[in-house]
Order: C-alpha cells, then structure tokens, then sequence
C-alpha cells in the first residue's frame, strides 16, 4: 500500500483522539519551540503535523508564521476545521515530505514528531535530509521527536527505526550541530507507554 493510502486510511477511519500518538497538546513540542524560537516573527513548520493540536497552540503563543504539512489530505482538513478563521493565518501543505519542496520558503525552526522514524529507507532519510537542509535558515534549529531507544518497534502498523541523540545525529551529518535531546514518555489512548526521544540540532551556517 502507498504510503499516503496507509495515512488517509488511518485518518478517515479513527477518530483524533484514538490513535496511539494522540496527547491533548504537544507540551515538550511546544516548550522546546518556543526555547528555540523565542520571536514569534519565527518561521516555523510542523511537519507531519496530523491532526494534532500544536499549530492551535503556537498561534495562540502569536507565532505569525506558521506552516503545517502533511501527507494526509483527511488529516489536514480535519485540523483546518477545526481552527476555523484562523486557520487563514496559517500555510498549509499537502505532500510526501521526502518528495516535496517548499520553493524559496525558509525557516527557522522544523519540527517533526513521529514522522521521520517511518523512514525505514535509508534513501527516503536522505531526501528528507536533503530538504531540510535546503529549506531550514544558516543558524536555524531542527527539533525532532522519534521513539526512542527503548520504544516501540511499530507505529500505526508500520516498522519505526528507533533513535539515540547519536544515532539521530548520524543521520543528519556534519552540516548540523547537535544542541540537546531529552527523552520522555507517551502515555497513549490505550494506555500504554511509548518511549520519545527529543532532539534538537543547529543548522550552520554556510
Ligand atoms: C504518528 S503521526 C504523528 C502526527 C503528529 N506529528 C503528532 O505528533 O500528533 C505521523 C504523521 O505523519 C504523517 N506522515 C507519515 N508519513 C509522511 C510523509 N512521508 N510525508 C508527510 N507526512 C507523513 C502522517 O499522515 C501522520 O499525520
């Protein structure tokens, strides 16, 4: 099955807060963000966003630039319906993240949770490396949250690879400054316990 089958599936057929990655708020997401990126001038995207809640709060923090993408068109209408007028003061992106491209948009800060570990390809790592570094700012920060490595070793059904600070690092290269990783735990709707590694990178500047 594509992989944008799997995801529109999974969004037309589960309600928001029945999939193991739901939590009300991404509160590490957001208080890292906003270490990161004080300035609410910051551009910032929220790759695989899904249908979770972080783009509401970032704009009730007054972040004016923000952009949300993901491979789901279900996913992505849903959360537009749900921030109603506001959802205009938003850039919204429907696209496979390893085949996209965002133009002459750069920015600040990319965040990503639970997207990058369905990479099982080392040449789908690549693309998606590749476009970060096309498309994140000299000095820019990149936050990502995978399992971590005692998480689990399937997500919606799909093998995950899971991620030490080292191991995540590796994947990005030279290019990037490893800044700081925390780990922490994901209480999911079923009551499980998912283990998150958070881990933040500087871009350097060329
Ligand atoms: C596990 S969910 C996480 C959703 C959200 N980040 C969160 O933490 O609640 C993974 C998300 O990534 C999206 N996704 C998966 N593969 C993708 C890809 N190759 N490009 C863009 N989005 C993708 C899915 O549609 C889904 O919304």
């Amino acid at each position: 099955m594509q992989t944008s089958d799997h995801w529109e599936k999974v969004y037309q057929n589960k309600p928001f807060d029945s999939v193991s990655w739901y939590a009300p708020h991404l509160g590490e997401s957001l208080r890292l963000i906003q270490k990161l990126c004080p300035d609410p001038t910051a551009s910032i995207i929220d790759v695989g966003g899904g249908e979770s809640t972080l783009v509401d709060d970032l704009l009730q923090q007054h972040y004016l630039d923000v952009s949300v993408l993901d491979i789901s068109r279900t996913a992505i209408d849903f959360t537009r319906k749900r921030l109603g007028q506001q959802a205009q003061q938003v850039n919204w992106h429907v696209g496979d993240i390893t085949q996209y491209d965002f133009g002459e948009k750069h920015f600040d800060l990319w965040h990503d949770r639970a997207v990058f570990h369905f990479l099982t390809e080392p040449v789908a790592r690549q693309a998606y490396v590749d476009l970060v570094k096309r498309s994140v700012k000299p000095g820019g920060h990149v936050l990502m949250a995978t399992f971590g490595p005692d998480g689990p070793l399937k997500c919606s059904g799909l093998d995950v690879v899971r991620y030490d600070d080292q191991t995540l690092h590796h994947e990005f290269g030279a290019g990037f400054q490893l800044m700081g990783s925390e780990k922490s735990e994901h209480n999911t709707p079923m009551g499980t316990r998912q283990q998150f590694l958070y881990c933040w990178c500087k871009a350097y500047a060329i």
